[in-house]
């Protein structure tokens, strides 16, 4: 049997490039050497994509970015692949298979899934609907709401609204009281996130949201446990259980995620059986009611008289050494390098987007 070739993207222009490259590095490590070849492909922080040659022990220290060379992904279905750009030397790469580990805005958020529709070419994860749906998190809320799922008493403002500014403090205060959480509906990694504890803290929090979205939500404050679980597959999903993430911080923050070593993730997370059935089947739900595909973590609150919250759904979660997404799979005895190669082959069966 000859060997796939897949073509594995990482980086981009988000807030989570950094954490991009680590994905990667343990997506790349994980891919049988003998059933695939890998092409990796970097984005730079400003958009360039890269072909890169090097080893992957070194993607994350980015030593090797100023031999990468240019490449452009053919939109064309007549290529069904890359162009390797040097000068005037144009170099075709045909491929079987993108696996794009790419997080946040122009990874995650369907931009570059209609690039890989137009391409012809298969592709891991979400498609061009269920990416941008699940990345916008006011968008996500109304179909959540539509599907019954339970979520957070919220407001959602824009950009173009903030010279009302008293008056959505005032509708804050009224719906939501403090503590409120405040974030850009389209961003990742608690980037622009924010805890407020008074009317202050909360125009602040408004004000650093809108940097990062032209939509914010305000959030009512769920006291609780901060719980995840994941979903594998096409139509026919399979749910692994449910982890608990120990914030090391207030709030798990970017750096309680990704700087403090204190954060620790809990698996399985001590909760009833029949809490645990519940959240694994709202992240059914909801990944159903969103079309996605491939796979997603689901993340939820769970309060202490036992409410569930739906918070959140990412579709393309990390895959970093702390990361929620492979370590549950790890648990139901689905290793890294199976899980990998699942999602491959989820993309290459064929099935309808
Ligand atoms: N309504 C809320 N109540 C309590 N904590 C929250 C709430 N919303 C967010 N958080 C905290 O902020 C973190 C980041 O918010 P989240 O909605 O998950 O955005 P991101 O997409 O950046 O991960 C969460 O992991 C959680 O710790
Ligand atoms: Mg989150």
């Amino acid at each position: 049997m000859s060997k796939k070739v897949v073509a594995v993207i990482f980086g981009g222009k988000s807030s989570e490039h950094d954490i991009s490259k680590i994905s990667a590095t343990t997506v790349m490590r994980n891919l049988s050497q003998d059933k695939y070849r890998v092409i990796p492909i970097y984005i730079t922080k400003t958009g360039e994509w890269k072909l890169y040659d090097g080893s992957v022990d070194n993607i994350v220290n980015g030593s090797w970015e100023k031999y990468a060379v240019s490449c452009i992904l053919s939109p064309s279905t007549e290529h069904k692949g890359f162009f390797r750009i040097v000068g005037d030397k144009i170099k075709s790469i045909p491929v079987d298979v993108i696996f794009p580990v790419l997080h946040g805005k122009g990874g995650e958020d369907g931009s570059i899934q209609g690039l890989f529709e137009m391409s012809g070419i298969p592709y891991v994860g979400c498609g061009v609907l269920s990416s941008a749906a699940a990345m916008d998190k006011a968008y996500t809320k109304i179909i959540a709401s539509h599907v019954g799922i339970p979520q957070a008493k919220h407001i959602t403002t824009y950009r173009h609204e903030l010279d009302n500014m008293e008056k959505i403090l005032d509708k804050t205060e009224k719906k939501l009281g403090y503590p409120c959480f405040i974030k850009p509906s389209r961003a990742g990694s608690s980037v622009g996130v924010t805890k407020a504890e008074n009317r202050e803290q909360a125009k602040k929090g408004i004000l650093l949201a809108a940097e990062n979205d032209k939509t914010i939500i305000i959030e009512e404050y769920i006291a609780g446990h901060e719980v995840e679980t994941a979903v594998l597959g096409n139509l026919d999903i399979q749910i692994a259980g449910v982890g608990e993430i120990l914030a090391a911080d207030e709030f798990y923050s970017y750096d309680a995620k990704y700087n403090n070593a204190k954060s620790r993730t809990v698996i399985p997370a001590a909760l009833p059986a029949e809490t645990v059935e519940k959240i694994r089947k709202y992240a059914a739900k909801i990944y159903k009611a969103l079309d996605c595909r491939g796979l997603s973590r689901v993340d939820f609150f769970v309060r202490e008289n036992g409410d569930i919250i739906f918070n959140e759904i990412n579709t393309m979660p990390g895959f970093t050494s702390i990361s929620m997404y492979p370590m549950l799979f790890e648990h139901e005895g689905i290793s890294t390098s199976e899980l990998v190669d699942r999602l491959i082959e989820a993309a290459l069966s064929g099935e309808e987007r």
